[in-house]
């Protein structure tokens, strides 16, 4: 990764995974016509020079040391190699070092054991383990441009369908960015061994078709909702150490080792893609999130079945 700054170069006309599969393309076209012309050569020796009664004690001519055959084996290998490198550095530099266009989205991933803290810090929203961008127009194109930290251990976004690994490492911000055309839902998972439960830190990506994804900022925006119902767990949740770890938008609660809760459950799973978010998984995981994610940072908190009720009922109300 190059210092920001060092190398600018404006945003390629491909996404990250188009130019990547372009070179592949290249390299692989390059490489069947090789392996086809050694392989024609080969079983052309093969048929005309294989051995015949008629001419069993003949040998055949001898060419050591012929200066254009040890000339042309290697000169046309360097050439390829040369060709290799200057296309792999021309894709190496348009996805990593390509400068936001005006439309662009701006996000911070923050790697935790073991989970995603999301930001936009431009729209003022936090999340966790959900990474939301705008499908893009090729017309007016929103790239999501990614800033990489980590809180605790080295880690590393990886996203198969849009492109590379990039290492989120304590103290040495990195970036990339990311574009999709198509919308949908586009799975990753942590690429770098972080600790126990490294295999339980997967992130998706979700890709809102035209005109969603402002609507998803707009209810990210809101601050909870207190609803009566839920005042007696609002209360608990409130005044148990909750508040110590994690942030609800609205109330006291200010903590910033958890994952923000504010839209909990407009999220799809829970402990970052361990099970699903449905209401009696969040009851399973509130009761003792180390039944479900052993090692994970959150603790059992010995509530009682009421006391667990009742704090369920408010984490449902959060929306
Ligand atoms: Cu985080 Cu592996």
């Amino acid at each position: 990764m190059v210092p920001e700054g060092l190398i600018a170069s404006a945003l390629p006309d491909a996404t990250p995974q188009q130019a990547i599969y372009s070179l592949s393309m290249l390299l692989l076209v390059i490489c069947t016509v090789i392996f086809v012309v050694v392989s024609a050569l080969l079983a052309y020796g093969l048929v005309k020079y294989r051995e015949r009664k008629e001419d069993a004690l003949d040998e055949p001519p001898q060419v050591y040391g012929s200066s254009e055959i040890e000339l042309a084996w290697t000169v046309i290998p360097i050439l390829l190699v040369f060709i290799f490198f200057l296309a792999t550095a021309r894709t190496l530099n348009a996805v990593q070092n390509a400068q936001p266009s005006p439309g662009a989205v701006h996000a911070t991933v923050v790697g935790h054991q073991w989970w995603w803290e999301i930001r936009y810090p431009e729209l003022g929203i936090t999340t966790a383990n959900e990474l939301h961008m705008p499908a893009s127009d090729p017309a007016a194109r929103t790239p999501l441009f990614i800033k990489l930290e980590s809180a605790d251990v080295a880690h590393s976004f990886w996203i198969p369908e849009l492109g590379g690994k990039t290492d989120l490492i304590p103290g040495h911000p990195n970036s990339m960015w990311l574009e999709a055309q198509t919308p949908g839902t586009y799975l990753g998972n942590c690429a770098e061994f972080c600790g126990l439960q490294h295999a339980n830190m997967l992130i998706r990506v979700i890709v809102h078709p035209p005109g969603e994804f402002e609507k998803w900022v707009e209810a990210q925006k809101r601050t909870a909702t207190a609803a009566p119902s839920a005042e007696l767990g609002r209360n608990l949740f409130l005044t148990t150490s909750c508040v110590n770890c994690h942030t609800v938008r609205g109330t006291r609660a200010a903590g910033t080792f958890g994952p923000d809760l504010t839209h909990l459950m407009s999220r799809q799973t829970l402990g970052s893609g361990v099970v699903p978010n449905t209401p009696e998984n969040l009851r399973v995981w509130t009761r003792d999130p180390q039944k479900m994610k052993p090692a994970c940072l959150m603790p059992d908190m010995q509530l009682t079945d009421s006391e667990l009720d009742a704090i369920v009922a408010y984490l449902l109300t959060l929306d």
